[in-house]
């Protein structure tokens, strides 16, 4: 058997359409560039993502979430620095009008157009990321508002308001899952780079000089989260900033990169972003934001620790390291199936019912066994998602379910009236096995808790 991984992003691009994962925006229009909608497998998929990372988040004792509106007061940006200094360097081409990132085009040395390489360019000028819009019916220089451009101020200005109705004594966390909104003049690779992004970000409030002992135990505690996601070392590596790289918050910054399709890309940041946010809204705002330690009987600014990482572009990266294609020599020729090989935890669905004919009483036994799939009961065993599909023969239906990555699917045939049994086919293996319905539910989760066996 052959096994080919993703060669190609846009290969992932039509198995995402066709099988309702990820659609273009407004495509009946013509699509809106760089927007994507999540269909009903996609939208799945991502929320499992935001639960696994949630749930590491805030499963520990000192971390708590949050849920912080968009809309914040415009002064946050003047203070954050984003006003001033969120910016790309734009250029326009005089020879063919297109517009692009000065930085992101340099050739030889020189800045030259992507599109037709003339460097008949105008003058490089700061181009502002954020959004903006206005708030109320009187548009006036007050009304003006921000689309946030990172959730993770929604945290800074919260941190008392959490600080003590949550009574966290240092080091603590919070933790949030966000929209972001970034006017990005050259987005692109699928959703990889969007205006509107999904960001799961957690800032951790240390003592100043215990900050670089946290920053080391957040970049162990980060990796062993990519693992636990089933990726594959080979496939992420730590990536330092040089000082240049460096944002304007940061003291230290490493990023978590992956090899996608298109290249090692960054898929999460770890910053050192000292108290440089906390000290900046205690300027801006005129309120105190220092914490009280009730040993030392100090007052200071917590440093910060930052871990930041795109839904989106985690859920990208999830998907391409799932997908593969596999080519058996047969009787006939060659066959290839294309499986995406989701751990059961992050799967869409995490078992297909497949009655083998429309025909009465199997319907109805397989809506039995739905139900007792889909539903936690009183004796401790979980709710699984559960896909029901009696379209098309066994054979294309088992192919479906590999191509959308369900672990398990479960057949009902006629000898299952007599037997009380069903076929349970594995989709890494093409296994299959009798197993009866008393005991099916358990089969399943058990098999499911040990995560290791399965591909990503
Ligand atoms: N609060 C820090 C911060 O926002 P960042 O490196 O600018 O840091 C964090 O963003 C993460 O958000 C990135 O690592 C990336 O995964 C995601 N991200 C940033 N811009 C994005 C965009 N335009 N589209 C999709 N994801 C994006």
């Amino acid at each position: 058997m052959k096994i080919k991984g993703l060669d190609e992003l846009s290969t992932l691009v039509s198995l995402c359409k066709r099988r309702g994962f990820i659609f273009q925006s407004s495509e009946i229009y013509g699509g809106l560039n760089s927007c994507w909608d999540y269909g009903p497998l996609g939208a799945q998929l991502k929320l499992q993502v935001k639960l696994a990372w949630w749930k590491a988040m805030t499963s520990q004792k000192n971390i708590v979430g949050l849920d912080a509106a968009i809309f914040m007061h415009p002064k946050v940006w003047e203070a954050s620095g984003h006003v001033e200094g969120f910016t790309d360097p734009l250029v326009d081409c005089k020879a063919c009008k297109t517009r692009f990132r000065a930085d992101q085009s340099i050739v030889d040395g020189n800045v030259v157009c992507p599109s037709c390489q003339s460097d008949d360019l105008t003058e490089e000028r700061a181009f502002n990321l954020m959004f903006q819009t206005q708030m109320g019916p009187v548009k006036d220089e007050g009304s003006a508002v921000y689309l946030r451009p990172e959730t993770a101020q929604g945290i800074f200005v919260n941190f008392e308001n959490v600080q003590t109705s949550m009574r966290k004594k240092l080091p603590f966390g919070i933790a949030q899952i966000g929209k972001s909104f970034r006017n990005e003049i050259t987005p692109g690779n699928f959703i990889f780079r969007t205006r509107e992004f999904e960001q799961m970000e957690m800032q951790f409030f240390v003592t100043p000089g215990e900050d670089e002992a946290w920053f080391d135990i957040w970049k162990e505690k980060r990796w062993a989260f990519y693992k636990t996601l089933g990726f594959n070392e080979e496939n992420i590596k730590w990536h330092e900033h040089g000082e240049k790289e460096l944002a304007h918050y940061a003291k230290q910054a490493y990023d978590v990169t992956y090899k996608f399709p298109f290249g090692w890309e960054e898929l999460e940041g770890v910053h050192n972003r000292s108290d440089f946010d906390l000290s900046q809204h205690q300027k801006m705002s005129g309120k105190k934001l220092e914490y009280f330690d009730p040993q030392t009987q100090k007052k200071f600014l917590p440093y910060v620790i930052e871990t930041a990482v795109g839904c989106d572009r985690l859920t990208l990266a999830i998907l391409c390291q799932a997908y593969r294609e596999e080519t058996r020599t047969t009787e006939k020729g060659e066959d290839t199936r294309v499986v995406m090989g989701f751990l059961p935890k992050l799967a869409p669905y995490q078992v297909a019912i497949l009655p083998l004919s429309k025909k009465e009483p199997l319907l109805t036994e397989c809506d039995k066994i739905f139900e007792n799939l889909t539903q936690a009961s009183s004796h401790g065993t979980q709710d699984l998602r559960v896909d029901f599909d009696i379209t098309g023969s066994i054979g294309k239906r088992y192919r479906r379910q590999d191509e959308i990555g369900t672990p398990l699917c479960v057949t009902y045939d006629f000898d299952s009236i007599e037997d009380k049994k069903v076929t349970v086919r594995h989709r890494d293996t093409m296994v299959q096995e009798r197993i009866s319905i008393e005991n099916l539910k358990t089969y399943i989760t058990d098999s499911f808790s040990q995560d290791a066996q399965w591909g990503l």
